[in-house]
């Protein structure tokens, strides 16, 4: 082999190995729109807030500014995770992956365990606590670039090579007072209101407030208007059974009503799919998945990957790609640009259904 080549050849190997198992895994969020798929816990990109740790699977740009997809691994906390504040621009979208915290909207409180979801509209003033020694949010902000304000507020930049979520260390007793109000001035560039005066509720029943919402016990219904704030409690939101290639039951959060057409979120179930022709699409908007439960299999580009809890799919509009499982039980978190994203593709031929569950055969 020529000497040029085997270096070449040696460069690639290691660039391949560093990016890790395809050429689909970055370790960062690319600057340009691509197809990739991001490990959870991988994002070399990751920066601490106190004890909070901030990674960045989905960022403005690299989905052509349609949303930011932000997750933040943090130990259970005696004070509030941030100061009480507002977005103009920004609709905030709250998803438990792991662990607990406590969500304040307006009047309105949750205690959100794992699978739980809160919509967050403009101009809705909230807070949140952490309550669990291994929490995991995960922040969906529509449009994209909401990034700039972790990274403008970060004590440091986070790097591990273990991957460990978040720093073992006990925290020093940090102050909860408010931030210089030179600071706050700044954060309105970056879209955050401080509302100082807010007292976020304490008269709460099991975590939830005011008395009678039926967390937990009845039916969260996606609202069919725009701007209130509403929250949907794992396996209690509406559930739609689609039976073309295997069974998939999606659960809608955010609808073409409550995404204001800008985007839509929700979790797809899907059953092991043995003689079964994948699912195949090439939809119009960008769309992010984030496995939440079993093992997703994603071939785009010609390429198979196997994304397992945590893990996150970028597909650009217009890239053809196919998903299937090839365990008993996958569930994962579906964003999607626009108002024709995979949730409405599967709505078209699915029917209203009572469980979150799939048939027996
Ligand atoms: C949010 O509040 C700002 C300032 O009051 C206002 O200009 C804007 O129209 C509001 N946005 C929505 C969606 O209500
Ligand atoms: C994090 O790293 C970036 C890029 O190297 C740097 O610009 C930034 O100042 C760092 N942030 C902190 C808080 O150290
Ligand atoms: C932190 O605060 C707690 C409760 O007020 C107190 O018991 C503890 O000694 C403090 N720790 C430090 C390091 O100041
Ligand atoms: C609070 O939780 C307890 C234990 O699960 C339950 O018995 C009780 O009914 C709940 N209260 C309300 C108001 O939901
Ligand atoms: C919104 O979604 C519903 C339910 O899938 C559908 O019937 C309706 O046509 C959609 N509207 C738009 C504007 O996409
Ligand atoms: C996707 O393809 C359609 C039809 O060819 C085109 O109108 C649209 O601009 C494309 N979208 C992107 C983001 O490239």
């Amino acid at each position: 082999m020529h000497a040029f080549t085997a270096v070449l050849a040696v460069f690639t190997t290691i660039s391949r190995l560093a990016e890790g198992r395809s050429s689909l895994h970055v370790h960062s969020a690319p600057t340009f729109v691509r197809p990739y798929v991001i490990e959870h816990y991988a994002p070399a990109q990751a920066v601490a807030l106190g004890q909070q740790i901030y990674r960045f699977p989905v960022t403005g740009a690299s989905s052509g500014g349609a949303f930011s997809l932000i997750s933040t691994s943090s130990p259970s906390s005696s004070e509030l995770g941030s100061i009480p504040h507002r977005h103009q621009t920004h609709h905030e979208n709250f998803f438990c992956l792991k662990g607990r915290f406590q969500l304040w909207a307006e009047d309105e409180a949750r205690l959100l365990t794992v699978g739980d979801y809160g919509s967050i509209p403009r101009n809705t003033t909230h807070t949140y606590q952490i309550l669990d020694p291994d929490t995991e949010i995960v922040g969906v902000l529509a449009p994209g670039g909401f990034e700039d304000l972790p990274f403008f507020l970060a004590d440091s930049n986070y790097t591990s090579s273990t991957r460990t979520p978040y720093v073992p260390t006990t925290p020093s007793n940090s102050s909860s007072g408010s931030p210089p109000e030179a600071i706050i001035t700044a954060l309105r560039s970056l879209d955050v209101y401080a509302q100082l005066d807010y007292a976020p509720r304490t008269d709460l029943v099991n975590g939830s407030a005011p008395s009678g919402n039926g967390w937990h016990t009845t039916t969260d219904a996606v609202p069919t208007v725009n701007f209130t704030p509403y929250f949907v409690a794992k396996d209690y939101g509406e559930k739609y059974l689609n039976r073309e290639n295997g069974y998939q039951i999606v659960q809608p959060f955010v609808t073409n009503v409550t995404g204001g057409g800008e985007f839509t979120q929700g979790s797809v179930t899907i059953s092991r799919q043995f003689n079964a022709t994948p699912s195949a699409y090439a939809l119009p908007g960008h769309t992010a998945f984030e496995v939440l439960e079993g093992a997703l299999n994603v071939r785009m580009q010609m390429e198979t990957v196997m994304l397992i809890t945590g893990d996150v799919a970028f597909i650009p509009a217009n890239t053809s790609f196919e998903y299937w499982s090839d365990v008993a039980f996958t569930k994962f978190m579906y964003v999607c640009q626009g108002v024709q994203g995979l949730d409405q593709q599967l709505l078209v031929n699915a029917e209203a259904w009572g469980f979150s569950v799939f048939p027996t055969a």
